[in-house]
């Protein structure tokens, strides 16, 4: 009776808890540059499940390549590692790099499938094809100097060659969408993409959109108003929190002030209620100056042992 009645807590406990997927993004490579290594991600993948206050629920990894940093299209090895860890996948292709290399990135996907087979194919729970790349040819994208993106047809083009790849494999039937920043879906020019698309994968940081009155005290408004017009453009497709944060140091933006308290204050208002209303999320992000010194930081851990310091601020929901 006992046991069946802890049970039976637990599994609630467990189906609240696991209604949306919760992740942190994950680059290749540290700010030196350096390819990060399968220990490397095993370690931060492990210390996203340790993070104080969140009962173990960050379990998952969103990836923007296939491709292990400066190889021609070696299998990540972030794939090793959360097949090590039992960590979730949100697989990304990158896509403003032309044809040839996202060749290399279904190279690099099929590899996958056919190595690690189920072990892999079990943990992912969608595929990216790009990421920001419509921001990348906007003018915005444009003027920060952040060509090459890639154009709407190409973008559709390559996620027909994506559902094409992974037809008759194991990943059959998982949802394929594309991630980019708010502005990029609500522009019709993009559409098509849109339209290509299983799951809208959506990029907000009102600590960036200077244009706007963007103090801590507007962001969880500047999100939501964000996250509601993707909505309104993805036409009943699920839309994914797939990039959002405060930085926790840096320039302040407008009114927009980095400091860990109003890191703090978003993720209670925005993270802690996207997780609530069940809408999957990977926060940017878990740690970000690993062999550098990045301005604004993002990292819920300063600098220093991922699995020793302290984050710098409150997790707790
Ligand atoms: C709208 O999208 C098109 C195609 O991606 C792009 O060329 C154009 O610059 C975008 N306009 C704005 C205002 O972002
Ligand atoms: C943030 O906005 C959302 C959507 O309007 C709302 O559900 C949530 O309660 C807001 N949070 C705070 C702290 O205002």
């Amino acid at each position: 009776m006992h046991f069946s009645s802890t049970l039976l807590a637990c599994t609630a406990i467990v189906s609240t808890a696991s209604a949306g997927f919760k992740g942190f993004n994950y680059g290749a490579f540290f700010l030196n540059q350096a390819p990060k290594k399968q220990a490397d991600f095993e370690y931060e993948f492990n210390a996203a499940k340790q993070l104080p206050g969140t009962n173990g629920q960050f379990n998952s990894a969103r990836l923007y390549s296939m491709i292990q940093w400066q190889t021609t299209n070696t299998i990540i090895e972030a794939i090793p590692a959360a097949v090590n860890t039992k960590t979730q996948l949100l697989l990304g292709l990158w896509a403003s790099s032309g044809q040839t290399s996202f060749n290399n990135e279904i190279s690099a996907l099929k590899s996958a499938i056919s190595k690690y087979g189920k072990s892999f194919t079990d943990l992912v729970v969608g595929i990216s094809v790009g990421s920001e790349d419509l921001y990348r040819v906007s003018p915005t994208g444009i003027q920060n100097k952040e060509n090459p993106g890639a154009q709407p047809s190409e973008l559709v083009k390559y996620i027909q060659q994506t559902r094409d790849a992974i037809k008759g494999t194991g990943l059959a039937g998982k949802p394929i969408g594309h991630v980019d920043t708010w502005t990029a879906y609500v522009n019709s020019s993009n559409n098509a993409v849109t339209s290509a698309c299983d799951f809208i994968g959506v990029d907000a940081y009102p600590y960036y959109q200077t244009t706007m009155a963007n103090s801590i005290g507007n962001a969880n408004a500047t999100f939501y108003d964000a996250y509601q017009q993707t909505v309104k453009a993805a036409k009943g497709k699920p839309v994914w929190v797939t990039e959002t944060g405060w930085p926790v140091s840096g320039p302040k933006q407008n009114q927009a002030v980095a400091s860990a308290d109003n890191a703090r204050i978003y993720w209670q208002d925005v993270s802690c209620s996207l997780m609530k209303k069940g809408v999957n999320l990977w926060y940017y992000t878990l740690q970000d100056a690993q062999w550098g010194n990045p301005s604004p930081s993002f990292g819920i851990k300063p600098a220093g042992d991922l699995m020793q310091v302290k984050p710098a601020f409150n997790l707790q929901c």
